[in-house]
């Protein structure tokens, strides 16, 4: 029986889209941390397939074939089936049908003003065109959050207000019903931000090609550290350099364990006399050792799908129970009709 099942610990949800393998943006984003908090936490770790589906109807093939990839990154990292269970959204279905409910307690102009929304409407550049899921995915995700009871939801910045018309739904459903139906949840956001892409241009993105994937091999870090973006105008080692908006120091500082050196290295940038092949050199070398031992464990448990899907089945089925039983008292509460 996994660690959630018996405890009262605060519960975590969390989750990613299976639209690819995951990074090191995930990495310093949210996987790190996972890794620690399942120690204390009963932690579930959501593979949101349907959620993917919202900006990828055209490709589901896509989004089934990485949810094993996901899976191995989560075990590969370190996330412990005994201590957190790891889930696939499309196989809770209480999760859609709590959606469906909550849908009447949104209107669409409240899902046309979040600012998530918002922001990724126009960055997938859908127009007039949008897909009615992915408009209301966020009652899907207050769905997702309120069938798990959960209270902690690690995310980055760009997802805080979800949390936040989730928590608005769980109030108005709580007044509506009144008793206190579901609890409401606080965003957990990483005080590192969000770790640039290699080119120091956009977010890192799955699949825009710009990120480091947790399976990169020492050649194909190195190459990435390599096209890093650093400071034009840092011609010559001698020169002064700019430390802000370095992407090599930015890694840096995600990264390298040894706060003390980074901020002399830092000095002596800004001073002059430190070339970009060295710092380059050095941040190479913290990416290969820390990928090193993730990119084996990752292979090794790529030789044996069948665990993967175990794990997967078994995650599941507990989401499965504890889902189902929030249903049930959700539609109690709103007094829908019983046979
Ligand atoms: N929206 C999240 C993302 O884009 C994924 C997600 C789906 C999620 N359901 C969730 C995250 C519930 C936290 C809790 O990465």
């Amino acid at each position: 029986m996994p660690a959630n099942e018996s405890s009262n610990r605060p519960v975590i949800l969390t989750g990613d889209r299976p639209t690819g393998p995951l990074h090191l943006g995930h990495y310093v984003g949210s996987l790190r941390n996972r890794v620690t908090l399942q120690a204390t936490h009963s932690q579930y770790v959501l593979i949101a397939d349907a959620q993917a589906l919202t900006d990828n109807a055209a490709d589901p093939d896509r989004i089934r074939r990485n949810v094993l990839e996901v899976a191995l990154d989560y075990l590969a990292v370190g996330i412990d089936p005994s201590l957190s269970t790891i889930c696939v959204q499309s196989a809770l279905p209480a999760l859609a049908e709590l959606t469906l409910l909550y849908l009447n307690f949104v209107t669409v102009a409240r899902l046309e003003r979040n600012p998530t929304i918002k922001d990724e409407i126009q960055a997938r550049g859908f127009g007039r065109d949008i897909p009615a899921g992915f408009l209301c995915y966020p009652a899907a995700q207050a769905a997702d959050i309120t069938a798990f009871k959960a209270t902690i939801i690690p995310v980055g910045e760009d997802q805080a207000p979800i949390i936040e018309q989730t928590n608005e739904l769980v109030r108005r459903l709580n007044r509506q019903t009144g008793r206190d139906l579901l609890p409401v949840a606080e965003a957990l956001i990483p005080a590192i931000g969000r770790l640039p892409s290699v080119d120091g241009k956009a977010k890192m993105s799955k699949s825009q090609g710009n990120a480091v994937p947790l399976s990169a091999d020492d050649v194909e870090i190195a190459a990435a550290v390599q096209r890093m973006y650093t400071d034009p105008d840092h011609l010559r080692a001698s020169d002064p350099g700019r430390v802000e908006g370095n992407v090599v120091f930015t890694y840096l500082d995600a990264f390298d364990p040894d706060l003390q050196a980074v901020a002399d290295l830092k000095a002596q940038y800004r001073q002059g006399g430190l070339g970009d092949v060295a710092l380059k050199h050095r941040l190479t070398g913290i990416l290969q050792a820390l990928l090193a031992p993730i990119r084996e464990r990752r292979a090794e448990l790529a030789r044996d799908p069948d665990f993967v899907r175990d794990v997967l089945r078994t995650g599941t089925a507990n989401g499965r129970a504890l889902t189902e039983a929030t249903k049930h008292e959700v539609m109690e509460g709103l007094g829908l009709f019983r046979l």
